[in-house]
């Protein structure tokens, strides 16, 4: 088995920080979003994986390479435009042959892998094998009817969905999802819909079976689904402390602090993870912080946020809560006089001052 992983598309949600970087490689517990797909899909066994890449893919391939690092053997199958998700599975046909395939979108986090999915595929002798969970908001989602054990019909966002079950980014395929994508027509919106490709296969009578996840999925599109896939993870983690940590620093609750990182006179209080090279002082780093390489924290508070790797944060003042932070960003304090607040910000960033 093959996977298919996506780390394409516009990311238009996440501007202004997927204005200079890829949205699949922005941190969650100071790690990329991808990374979560790279290894939940070796931990499953597979070794083959092909990334689906946009016009600036060159980023995602500086970062994973020929995959060895992760035990991996990848390729990049670069997408001319984000197209729609039946595009990516139609253009990856050359290298997925004739065997079976995950179809990961990379910006999905699930706990627990995937493992068990394939297995039911396999099990089941299915054409498709569907990933489906319970969400509040099914409208946002391709939506299954479900009669008895079976799913009869799928639709793309539905005004009015007919079940509360999503289709998730987790998708498991043989070779005749190639006929589907290769049949369909692009949607009013101009994308060649995987919703209409699962449609297909229904149409023609083939094999569709699915299981449901009980646990948490996160499809990481907006801003808040980033923070919480971050504290999701955060809260599986288990204290590992290699850096430094002074006598006047307190330390609580479970805490990872990255070899090369300080931690003078501060308040850690967990979960929380600290970066190699970061150094925290006269801070307070509160729960469901991930403070990313080299960032520079003083005299702040922070708590239930993601710092990227070489901020600078320096300011009495201030208490930030449930922010994203993209790389290289400073707040400092203003030396002006008179008072001032001064900005130097990109086009669709966001700051909400009280
Ligand atoms: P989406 O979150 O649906 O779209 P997006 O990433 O373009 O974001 P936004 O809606 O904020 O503009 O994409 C789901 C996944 O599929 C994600 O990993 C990006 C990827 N993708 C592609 O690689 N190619 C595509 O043509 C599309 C539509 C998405």
């Amino acid at each position: 088995m093959k996977a298919l992983i996506t780390a394409g598309g516009h990311g238009t949600r996440l501007r202004p920080i997927t204005h200079t970087q890829n949205k699949h490689l922005i941190p969650i517990a100071n790690k990329p979003i991808l990374n979560y797909a790279l290894e939940y899909v070796r931990d499953a066994g597979i070794r083959e994986v092909g990334i689906i890449t946009n016009q600036e893919g060159d980023e995602v391939k500086e970062v994973y390479g020929n995959g060895k690092a992760l035990g991996l053997k990848i390729i990049y199958i670069p997408q001319e435009r984000p197209s729609g998700l039946a595009d990516c599975v139609r253009i990856a046909e050359p290298f997925i042959g004739t065997e079976p395939f995950v179809f990961y979108l990379g910006d999905n986090i699930i706990v627990g892998g995937i493992r068990r999915f394939i297995e039911e595929f396999e099990k089941n002798q299915t054409n498709c094998h569907l990933v489906l969970a319970k969400v509040p908001d099914p409208e946002r989602f391709g939506v299954p009817e479900i009669k008895g054990n079976r799913i009869v019909n799928i639709v793309e966002k539905p005004k009015k969905p007919l079940s509360d079950f999503a289709v998730t980014g987790i998708y498991i395929y043989d070779h005749t999802i190639f006929e589907a994508v290769n049949n369909i027509k692009p949607s009013a919106r101009g994308e060649l819909e995987i919703s209409d490709a699962h449609q297909y296969l229904l149409n023609k009578g083939y094999k569709v079976t699915f299981s449901e996840i009980t646990g948490w999925w996160k499809d990481t599109g907006k801003p808040s689904d980033l923070l919480e896939a971050n504290r999701l993870v955060l809260d599986n983690i288990s204290t590992v402390i290699e850096g430094k940590v002074d006598r006047n620093s307190r330390i609580s609750g479970r805490v990872v602090i990255a070899q090369g990182a300080e931690i003078v006179n501060s308040n850690i209080r967990g979960p929380v993870i600290i970066g190699a090279g970061a150094k925290i002082s006269n801070a307070y780093i509160g729960p469901y912080s991930s403070i990313d390489k080299n960032c520079e924290i003083s005299n702040a508070e922070i708590e239930f946020s993601i710092v990227s790797c070489n901020c600078i944060i320096r300011n009495q003042k201030i208490r930030i809560e449930a922010s994203l932070l993209g790389k290289n960003v400073q707040i400092i304090e203003s030396q002006a006089k008179p008072f001032t607040n001064r900005f130097i910000i990109g086009d669709q960033s966001l700051i909400e001052i009280r």
